[in-house]
C-alpha cells in the first residue's frame, strides 16, 4: 500500500520536507479477531506527530512508526468473525475513529469498537477525519475525569479556550454548566471563543490572560465561590491559581504542561479544606478498554450535538496527503484555527 514515509531517521531537526508518500510501503496488518481494515479518505494532523517526526514522542507499545492518530475512512475487510456483538458494522461502512498510530496511510488496521460509524451530517467525511482527537479528549475530560454528567458543574473554567481541545470543551461544557470561562492569548480570541459560546447558547466569559489575572476575574465573577472544573494545558505557570480558583470538591483535569512542569511553593492547604481532586490524564497510551469507553461516551452524548450542526469543529486548510510536507510547515508556522486535514486519493 501507500504510506506516508520520512526520508531520513525521526530525529531532532528531521524538516517537514522529508515526508512523503511511498508508493510501496509496507502492507496493512492482517486483521485480527475483533479488528477491521480501514481503507483512509482523511486523516487529522496533531502536534505530536510533529514530536513524533522528530523523534521526540515516545511511542506507546505496538504503534507502528508511521504517523497519525485520526482517520475518516471505509470499512474494507474484517477480521476472521465477519459480526461482531454490538458494533452493527458491515463492509462499506463509513466510518471515522482514533489509532495508536499509521493513519498518515492509504490502510489502517484497528479495533473494531474504536470506530464510530459516520452517517450524513453537518461534519462532512473529510471534515470529520479531524473531530476524534480534539473531542475525544475533551470527552475524556469532561465526561470520564470531571464526571460532569454525575455531579453537574455551575461553572467550568477552560484554559487555551481556542486550542482545538478548547474549542470543543468549550461547547461540551455549555451542555452542563451555567457558566464558562475560557483563558486566551489576544482579545481577537477573547471574541472567538464568547461568539462560540453564543453559538450554542452558553454564557461563556473570555479572559486575555496577557492583561488579566484569571484568578481575579473569576473571583470577582462568582463572588469568591470559584469554579467547579478546571482544564488545564498550561501547568506550572496556572498551578497555584488553578488551586485558587476552585471551588470546594472542584476537579483540576491537566492535560498537558506547555508552560512547564516544574512547581515549587505550593500551598497544599486548599487542596484539603477544599477537597480537591487533581487528576493527569492522556489519551494514546490508555489500554484498548478505556478507549472503547471513551468512544462510546462520545458516540453517546456528544456526536449527535456535532451530526445535527449545534456543535462546530472549525478546519482550517485541507491539503491533499501529496502535500503532507507542506501541511506540517503549516502546524508549525502556528497561523491555523482550527484543524489541519490531509485528504488520501
Ligand atoms: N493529554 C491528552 O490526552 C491530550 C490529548 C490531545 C491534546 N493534548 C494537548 O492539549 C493541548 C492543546 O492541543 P490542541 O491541538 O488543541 O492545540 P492547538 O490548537 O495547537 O492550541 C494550543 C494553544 O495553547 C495556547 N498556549 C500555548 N502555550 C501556552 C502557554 N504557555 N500559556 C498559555 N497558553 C498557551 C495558545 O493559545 P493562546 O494564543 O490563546 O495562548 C495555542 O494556540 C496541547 O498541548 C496538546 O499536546 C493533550
Amino acid at each position: 500500500m501507500r504510506a506516508v514515509d520520512l526520508k531520513v531517521k525521526a530525529e531532532i531537526g528531521t524538516p517537514a520536507s522529508a515526508l512523503y508518500v511511498n508508493e510501496h510501503a509496507a502492507e496493512p496488518r492482517d486483521p485480527g479477531e475483533d479488528e477491521a481494515v480501514v481503507r483512509v479518505h482523511a486523516f487529522g494532523l496533531n502536534r505530536m506527530d510533529i514530536m513524533q517526526r522528530q523523534g521526540q514522542y515516545p511511542l506507546p507499545p505496538g504503534a507502528p512508526a508511521t504517523l497519525g492518530v485520526e482517520f475518516a475512512g471505509t470499512v474494507v475487510r474484517f477480521g476472521p468473525k465477519k459480526h461482531c456483538h454490538g458494533d452493527h458494522l458491515e463492509e462499506g461502512d463509513k466510518v471515522f475513529g482514533l489509532v495508536v498510530g499509521g493513519a498518515y496511510a492509504e490502510y489502517v488496521t484497528v479495533s473494531r469498537f474504536l470506530l464510530a460509524k459516520y452517517a450524513d451530517s453537518a461534519v462532512s467525511f473529510d471534515d470529520i477525519a479531524g473531530v476524534p482527537e480534539t473531542w475525544f479528549t475533551a470527552t475524556q475530560a469532561l465526561h470520564m475525569i470531571a464526571g460532569v454528567e454525575e455531579k453537574r458543574p455551575q461553572s467550568v473554567l477552560v484554559h487555551a479556550g481556542a486550542s482545538g481541545v478548547g474549542i470543543a470543551l468549550i461547547q461540551i461544557a455549555s451542555l452542563y454548566a451555567d457558566e464558562i470561562f475560557a483563558t486566551v492569548g489576544s482579545p481577537e480570541k477573547v471574541q472567538f471563543v464568547q461568539s462560540l459560546g453564543k453559538s450554542v447558547g452558553a454564557k461563556v466569559t473570555g479572559i486575555c490572560y496577557r492583561t488579566e489575572d484569571f484568578a481575579d476575574v473569576i473571583k470577582a465573577a462568582t463572588n469568591g465561590r470559584g469554579v467547579d472544573v478546571v482544564v488545564d494545558f498550561v501547568g506550572k505557570d496556572y498551578f497555584t491559581r488553578n488551586i485558587d480558583v476552585a471551588a470546594v470538591e472542584g476537579r483540576i483535569v491537566m492535560l498537558s504542561l506547555m508552560s512547564g512542569r516544574e512547581v515549587y511553593g505550593v500551598q497544599l492547604g486548599p487542596l484539603l479544606y477544599k477537597r480537591l481532586r487533581i487528576e493527569g490524564s492522556t489519551l494514546r497510551a490508555r489500554p484498548l478498554e478505556y478507549q472503547i469507553r471513551l468512544k462510546d461516551t462520545f458516540t453517546r452524548a456528544v456526536w449527535p450535538h456535532l451530526q445535527s450542526g449545534k456543535f462546530k469543529n472549525p478546519v482550517d486548510k485541507v491539503f491533499s496527503w501529496h502535500q503532507v510536507d507542506k501541511a506540517h510547515e503549516y502546524m508549525e508556522s502556528n497561523q491555523s484555527t482550527g484543524k489541519i486535514l490531509c485528504l488520501v486519493d
